[in-house]
């Protein structure tokens, strides 16, 4: 998208979602009325341009203007009540931090290593499903935003790209996320694809089924021709001679949603790759993946989006980093909206953490240049965060920057 585009956008987005563009307005009149009037010059002309995406919550508003309604609520909806959505976000706006007075740093260094990889900032691209629907470039676009800002990219088995398409778009760094076909040829085909197409990890993710009142009033589904190449990527043998319904039949039949500890004996051998578990809530669950050999751990409710009533992923973060005791990087996502969010998550004991709803409705509202936008903005922020702190790398963050 150009900037013309984009710009209508956001002007869009400022006027039909009157608080952000009215308190954006109030802000830009506050800083001009400020100060002493200067009688010599004239007033600097008032800043005639659209005001810029400043946060998260910018994106988010963006991405709905842009968006149909059923793709919007598609991305931003929590499982059933929300409970858990709602959470994920609060819980971090509970936590204080109480930092030292007179600590002065400058620069700041916000590079950080996650399973043996350097990268520039501890914020990483979640796996996402459904890119290709969000911006025409999806997840290519998402991978040189990513590379751009020197992260790691999740890539979603559902991402609506193959795993080589992703790959050629750009250099840097990424995990893969598998979602397990049920057919196990298919399944070795892809980690094999994986693997050669140069990504640096699998994630498997296993909080499953997710389910939306949002998705079923709206009867949101992948149109036909989307779902059919989804399936071929991924490497099953369907074919365009299938009917809608045929499609969605097999479709729904494909994937393994009955997962136990067990797939780890048929995975670990078949792939050198280092493997990460994401949605590990529980201590005792992440001293098993420990006790398997498991290189890294994702604390994570899925964003809110499957069991509704579980706790935010922040508050079961500490209790699993004392189980891990280092054995395994840990990480977590779910309701990081801010750079402090990044650094309380790190002062309690995560290497890094990933974005899902951020990435999706910043490549919404701006393809690349969006997604790199919003990772700066939370680069900024956390900059921010730890200059307040007095720490000047990462691995200065500690737990006692928080009230117990
Ligand atoms: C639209 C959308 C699609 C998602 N698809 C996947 C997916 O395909 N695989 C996966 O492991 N997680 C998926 N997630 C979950 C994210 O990886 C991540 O756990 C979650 O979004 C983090 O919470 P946040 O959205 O509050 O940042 C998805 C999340 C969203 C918002």
């Amino acid at each position: 998208m150009n900037r013309r585009v984009f710009s209508q956008i956001v002007a869009l987005g400022a006027g039909t979602l009157g608080a952000w563009g009215e308190s954006a307005g109030a802000a830009s009149t506050a800083s001009h009325a400020g100060g002493a009037p200067d009688q010599a010059s004239p007033p600097p002309p008032p800043d005639e341009r659209p005001p810029q995406p400043a946060s998260v919550a910018d994106f988010q508003r963006l991405a709905q203007a842009r968006l149909p309604r059923a793709t919007y609520e598609y991305i931003t909806a929590g499982s059933t009540d929300e409970n858990t959505l709602r959470e994920n976000v609060a819980a971090f706006g509970r936590l204080r931090m109480l930092p030292p007075l007179l600590a002065g740093v400058d620069p700041v260094d916000t590079s950080t290593t996650v399973l043996k990889q350097r990268i520039a900032l501890p914020i990483l691209l979640a796996p996402v499903a459904g890119l290709g629907l969000y911006h025409e470039q999806g997840a290519a676009a998402a991978a040189r935003a990513a590379t751009a800002a020197g992260t790691i990219m999740g890539v979603s088995s559902s991402a609506l790209s193959s795993v080589e398409e992703i790959a050629a778009a750009a250099a840097g760094p990424k995990w893969f996320q598998l979602y397990v076909p049920k057919d196990r040829v298919v399944a070795r085909r892809l980690v094999e694809r994986v693997e050669r197409a140069g990504y640096k990890a699998i994630v498997l993710t296993v909080d499953l089924g997710e389910r939306k009142d949002v998705d079923l009033r709206n009867r949101f589904r992948l149109p036909h021709a989307v779902l059919l190449k989804h399936l071929q990527d991924v490497g099953f043998p369907v074919t365009d001679r299938m009917s809608d319904d045929e499609l969605m039949a097999f479709n729904d039949q494909a994937w393994d949603l009955s997962l136990s500890w067990k797939f780890f004996d048929w995975l670990r051998p078949i792939t050198k790759l280092p493997l990460l578990l994401k949605g590990v809530l529980r201590a005792d669950d992440a001293r098993h993946a420990v006790s398997i050999g498991l290189d890294g751990i994702v604390v994570s409710n899925h964003g809110g989006r499957r069991l509704d009533g579980v706790p935010a992923s922040i508050e079961q973060l500490p209790q699993v980093v004392d189980a891990v005791g280092g054995k395994a990087d840990v990480l977590l996502d779910s309701g990081v909206r801010r750079g402090a969010d990044v650094l309380k998550a790190i002062a309690l004991g995560a290497k890094a953490v990933l974005i899902g709803r951020p990435l999706a409705w910043s490549l919404a509202a701006d393809g690349e240049a969006g997604v790199k936008k919003v990772l700066d903005l939370l680069r900024e922020e956390l900059v921010s965060a730890m200059q307040a702190c007095g720490c000047a790398n990462v691995a200065s963050i500690k737990r006692d920057l928080l009230l117990p």
